[in-house]
């Protein structure tokens, strides 16, 4: 059992001999749906046992089903997020935060307007912030602050980038958060989201893995055929910075929550 990411014990995570690889849980359902509803019911129940849970959370495509129905939850009274503390994952830097792709503006329109979670406990880099470094090291202490994380919601990459928050290929498993440039997969899918694709800045703001790991539960939400490399590669190739997401098997509480073509390139499956 890994016991070091609960410490945080920065230098256990840069000692490979004192990781154990766990084995992460594997829901696959059929429709992208359900994976909705799995999700929200996961961060329902964590602020019902825990009113004042710490989450981090992702934006992008694939949560967008999960926000509505926290979003309907709350709308129903079955849950009140007045007491919680959100952590972004990562943010676009530079960018303006109001700007229609960032990920400010996401959250606010999917999120954070929509629910009664007070603003000052709702973190994510600033986008306009002159130095990313400065920011970066902002950022990094909120983790302390906060007093760890009880649940993290993640995506993954496109294609073979099987990057989580902004890690992408060559970040190390005890990166912690920082400037990250865009993989060129990455660029290529997410200008997609902006009115003119050439203005997708060069890089993120992004957690690092350490910090992921750090968080005492993880759930993996994957969405869709451009998907089953990067769910291949994490769960069944060789653990390391080419596959950022094969990290996730030092966590000892991590699930991967797949719909069928997102788990089609499984051997397993
Ligand atoms: C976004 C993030 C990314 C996304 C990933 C998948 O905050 O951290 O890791 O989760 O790029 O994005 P979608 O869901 O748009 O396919």
């Amino acid at each position: 059992m890994v016991t070091f990411y609960k410490e945080r014990d920065r230098v256990g995570l840069e000692t490979r001999e004192k990781t154990s690889v766990c084995k992460p849980d594997i829901i696959v359902f059929d429709q992208p749906e359900q994976i909705d509803q799995y999700a929200a019911d996961r961060v329902i129940n964590q602020i019902q046992k825990k009113p004042n849970s710490v989450l981090t959370l992702p934006t992008g495509s694939t949560p967008e089903g999960m926000y509505k129905k926290l979003v309907d939850a709350y709308r129903q009274r079955k849950v009140s997020f007045k007491d919680a503390t959100v952590i972004n994952l990562d943010e676009y830097w530079p960018l303006d935060p109001n700007h229609p792709a960032s990920y400010s503006t996401y959250m606010k329109k999917n999120f954070i307007d929509l629910v009664d979670i007070p603003l000052e406990k709702w973190h994510i880099p600033n986008s306009r912030a002159p130095d990313r470094n400065q920011e970066a090291a902002r950022f990094e202490r909120l983790f302390e602050e906060a007093g760890g994380v009880d649940l993290a919601v993640l995506g993954i990459g496109p294609g073979t980038t099987c990057h989580i928050g902004f890690n992408e290929r060559g970040s190390a498993v005890n990166s912690r958060v920082r400037y990250v440039s865009l993989d060129p997969q990455t660029a290529m899918e997410n200008s997609k989201k902006f009115p003119n694709p050439e203005d997708i800045p060069a890089g993120t703001i992004t957690q690092g893995v350490a910090n992921i790991l750090e968080a005492e539960k993880i759930i993996l939400l994957a969405k869709g055929v451009i998907k089953a490399k990067g769910v291949h590669l994490a769960l069944e190739g060789p653990i390391g910075s080419d596959a950022p997401a094969s990290f996730l098997r030092y966590h000892p509480n991590t699930t991967f929550v797949l719909d069928a073509d997102a788990a089609s390139k499984l051997k397993s499956s």
